[in-house]
C-alpha cells in the first residue's frame, strides 16, 4: 500500500498503459480519477476497477475542461496528490504529406495537453501545500527521430523537455516532476501503429508489429503492466529525492 490516501488523476486511462497504471494505483491504495475523453469507457474502467477508482470527464487539449476536472478531484478526494499524464495521440507519415491538422492535433493533445494538465494540477498541489508527484509519459520515439514519425517524435522529444523544465521549476514546492519513456508497448494504440505502417511500408498486417517485437532486446513488446513498477515507484515517497529525469522502460531498447 504504497500509495495509501493519495489522490490521483490519470489523463487517458479508459483503455490501454493508463488503464494499468489506475489499476496498480488503487492496489496501492490510491484514489485513482479515470480521466478520459472517452467518459462510457472511463465508467466502465472505473466500475471494473472498483471502489477506489471513479470516472471523470476530460479532453486535455481543452482548458476549461482540465480546470474542471481537477476540480472534480479536488471535490471528491479534498486534494490532488499525483498526476500521470499519460493521454497521447499517434499519427504516422512521410515528411512530404503531414498536414497542419495532424500537427495540431497532436501538439494539443501530446505536449499543450501535457504542460497545460501539469499546470493546474501543479496549482492545486501549490494551494494545498503538501507536494506532489507528476508523471509523464514521454516514449523512446522522444529519444530520436524516425522516418514517418516525425510528428509525434517531436511531440514526446518536447515531453521529456517539458518534464525537465517542470521538475526544476517545481521542486521548490516539493512536487516532483519526472518521466517515463516505454518503448513498445502492445496496446490498442500499437493495433492502430501497425496498420499505419503497413499502409505506408506496403506491408501485411501484423508483420511491423512482429518485427517491432523481434528487435527488443528482451525479445518482446512490452505490456502495459511491464510499466506499473515504475508509475507506482516514481508516485511514492521512495521517489522523494528524483527529479527532472525521465526513465527508459524498454525492455533494453535504448541507453539515454
Ligand atoms: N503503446 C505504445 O507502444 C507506446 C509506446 C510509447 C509510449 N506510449 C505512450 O503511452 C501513453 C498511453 O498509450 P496507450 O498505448 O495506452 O494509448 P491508447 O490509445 O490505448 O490510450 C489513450 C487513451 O487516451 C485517451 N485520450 C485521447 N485523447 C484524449 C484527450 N484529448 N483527453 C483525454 N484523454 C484522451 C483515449 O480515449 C484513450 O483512452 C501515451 O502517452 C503514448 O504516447 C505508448
Amino acid at each position: 500500500m504504497r500509495l495509501a490516501g493519495k489522490s490521483a488523476l490519470i489523463t487517458g486511462s479508459a483503455r490501454g498503459i493508463g488503464k494499468a497504471f489506475a489499476e496498480a494505483y488503487a492496489r496501492e491504495g490510491a484514489m485513482v480519477a479515470i480521466a478520459d475523453i472517452n467518459l462510457e469507457a472511463a465508467a466502465k474502467t472505473a466500475a471494473e476497477i472498483g471502489g477506489k477508482a471513479y470516472a471523470v470527464k476530460l479532453d486535455v487539449s481543452d482548458l476549461a475542461s482540465i480546470e474542471a476536472a481537477v476540480k472534480a478531484v479536488e471535490t471528491r478526494t479534498g486534494g490532488l496528490d499525483i498526476l500521470v499524464n499519460n493521454a497521447a495521440l499517434f499519427d504516422l507519415a512521410p515528411i512530404v504529406e503531414i498536414t497542419k491538422a495532424s500537427y495540431e492535433k497532436l501538439f494539443s493533445v501530446n505536449v499543450a495537453g501535457t504542460l497545460f494538465m501539469l499546470q493546474a494540477a501543479a496549482r492545486s498541489m501549490i494551494a494545498a501545500g503538501r507536494g506532489g508527484k507528476i508523471i509523464n509519459i514521454a516514449s523512446q520515439a522522444g529519444r530520436r527521430g524516425e522516418a514517418l514519425v516525425a510528428v509525434y517524435c517531436a511531440t514526446k522529444a518536447a515531453v521529456i523537455s517539458l518534464t525537465q523544465s517542470a521538475g526544476l521549476d517545481l521542486i521548490k514546492h516539493r512536487i516532483n516532476v519526472n518521466g517515463i519513456a516505454p518503448g513498445v508497448v502492445d496496446s490498442d494504440m500499437w493495433d492502430d501503429v501497425d496498420a499505419l505502417f503497413a499502409k505506408y511500408e506496403n506491408r501485411p498486417k501484423g508483420e511491423k508489429k512482429r518485427l517491432v517485437g523481434e528487435s527488443v532486446p528482451y525479445g518482446r513488446m512490452g505490456k502495459a503492466e511491464d510499466l506499473t513498477g515504475m508509475a507506482v515507484f516514481l508516485a511514492s515517497e521512495d521517489a522523494e529525492y528524483i527529479v527532472a529525469q525521465t526513465y527508459n522502460v524498454d525492455g533494453g531498447q535504448w541507453m539515454s
